[in-house]
């Protein structure tokens, strides 16, 4: 294994599209991720091994406010600290922006994510019932203040 980090560049967007696909039962489109990568408002990591997309975090930022889109790493990479080095580097980030506060919706059945939030100082400060278009799950709302 040879893991390593970069920003969102062209070439990543089918890699990362096919990512999303096999992490989330609603995936974004290729299009999607485009907008992110030509939005000044995005900043996304990525962790390869090798030339291969293995995980992302993302985070739009606006006004003082952060917002992480999504997190993910491939089912055969998890548990080794991979989720752990991007949400850091997407904190640092939000740091570097001197953003107020970082903000994210987690499923509630999602107990990997909220813990892997939670080891990062992210707070529960609310919910949104029905919030997910599948199942109607409800979304809890999870802050870092910076
Ligand atoms: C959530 C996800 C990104 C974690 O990725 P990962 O690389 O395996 O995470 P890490 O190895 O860095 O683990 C970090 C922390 O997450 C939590 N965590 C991760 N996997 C866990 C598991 N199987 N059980 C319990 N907690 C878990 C723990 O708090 C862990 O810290 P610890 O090892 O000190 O206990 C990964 O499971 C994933 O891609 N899931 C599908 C997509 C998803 O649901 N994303 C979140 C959307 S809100």
């Amino acid at each position: 294994m040879n893991i390593h980090y970069d920003t969102l560049k062209e070439e990543y967007l089918d890699a990362i599209t096919n990512l999303d696909k096999l992490c989330f039962s609603i995936p974004w489109s290729k299009n999607l991720f485009a907008s992110e990568l030509a939005s000044r408002f995005a900043h996304y990591v990525l962790a390869l091994d090798g030339e291969s997309v293995i995980g992302y975090c993302g985070i739009q930022s606006v006004a003082g406010e952060g917002s992480i889109t999504n997190i993910a790493v491939h089912p055969a990479y998890r548990n080794q600290g991979i989720a752990s080095t991007l949400l850091e580097q997407i904190i640092d980030y939000a740091r570097a922006q001197k953003l107020d506060f970082v903000t994210l919706e987690v499923r509630e059945s999602n107990i990997n994510a909220i813990n892997l939030y939670t080891k990062y100082g992210f707070e529960l400060v609310g919910s949104r019932k029905g919030y997910y278009a599948d199942n109607h799950e409800t979304a809890l709302l999870m802050t870092l203040q910076l």
